[in-house]
């Protein structure tokens, strides 16, 4: 019987868990022997496998985080990592590997194609939203749902004292978290690091405001101002304006998923072991209207996803 693994690597996401147990589930439905490797490809060099089975997957679709546990392993980004890794998949004589995971996940999969021939097969696991041939990533949904609801709270106490907040979000490099939940909790400005972050504007939009003064404004993590707390130090140093950081953080990493990444984690976790079982490698496997896409891991991240330029103007009428 054929033998694969599954991990997950780099950042959790909300919908991990649904993953795994879609993933175990068709490999168990087309008789494949399912293993699942801990701490990601730290575990991979390691030979942390265990095996799988319906039980072991059962309980887990609603639960954040992920089962198999993550790392952002440094001893993988040698070859001699991936060496040891290779060893210990051949000595328990498994064939193939699906990685859930962001970019990182993606290129350390890549290698292991490139320098071992091991058939690898990624799917999109990421907040971020960031990787070219999938319109959505696994946990990105929930991720901007779980930020919103906290930025309803913020906009509350930010009206009863007439205060400007800055909220910061993830995204690492990607803007694609704070474009959504910008316009989902009604900013007055976005600052995004796909764009230039116009400081004069943004105190426009604070002026506009008028005697209520109430402003929220998104910075995603990787705006090129340097964050919420660096664009609120130079608006009190621009224009003594004073305000409120907020820093969301690990809150958008966490929780249950919602209903679009259970289903999403599941629809790809299938896909994921048909292409396993189709003999496709160096893939990811996304999803673009509804429809799986495979795309070959390298362009995932050389090509880039633009942020939809509509949005900014849509943000901007709105705000
Ligand atoms: O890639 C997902 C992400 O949450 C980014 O948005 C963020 O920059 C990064 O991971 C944080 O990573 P860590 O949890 O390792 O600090």
């Amino acid at each position: 019987m054929r033998r694969i693994a599954l991990l997950t690597s780099g950042g959790d996401a909300p919908g991990m868990n649904a993953h795994i147990r879609a993933v175990v589930r068709a490999s168990l439905h087309h008789g494949l022997e399912i293993y699942g490797v801990e701490n990601g490809f730290s575990g991979l060099i390691d030979g942390e496998f265990i095996k799988m089975d319906r039980k072991s997957t059962a309980n887990i679709i609603s639960r954040g985080g992920t089962i198999l546990r993550t790392a952002r392993s440094k001893e993988f980004l040698n070859p001699g990592g991936r060496a040891a890794a290779a060893a210990r998949m051949k000595e328990n004589g498994i064939e193939g590997l699906i990685g859930c995971g962001g970019d990182g996940t993606f290129r350390g999969l890549h290698a292991l194609w490139e320098e071992h021939k091991i058939q690898v097969i990624g799917t999109p696991g990421t907040i971020d939203n960031d990787l070219y041939g999938t319109f959505y990533t696994i946990g990105y949904d929930t991720a901007v749902n779980t930020a919103t609801e906290a930025i309803d709270r913020i906009r509350d106490t930010a009206d009863s004292h007439g205060r400007v907040f800055l909220i910061e979000v993830m995204g690492r490099h990607a803007g694609f978290i704070a474009m959504d939940v910008g316009i989902a909790s009604g900013a007055e400005y976005i600052a995004v690091p796909e764009t230039v972050t116009n400081m004069d504007m943004l105190y426009q939009r604070i002026l506009k405001q008028g005697k209520k003064r109430r402003t929220i404004i998104i910075v995603g993590e990787g705006d090129e101002e340097g964050g919420a707390t660096e664009i609120a130090r130079k608006l009190y140093e621009l224009y003594e304006v004073d305000t409120k950081v907020t820093i969301l953080g690990h809150i958008q990493r966490g929780g249950s998923p919602g209903v679009r990444d259970r289903v999403l984690a599941s629809h790809l976790g299938v896909a994921a072991v048909d292409a396993i079982l189709d003999g496709k490698t160096d893939i990811m496997v996304g999803r673009i209207h509804n429809e799986i896409t495979y795309t070959p891991l390298a362009e995932t991240w050389s090509k880039v996803k633009p942020l939809k330029s509509y949005f900014h103007e849509l943000a901007d009428i709105l705000a």
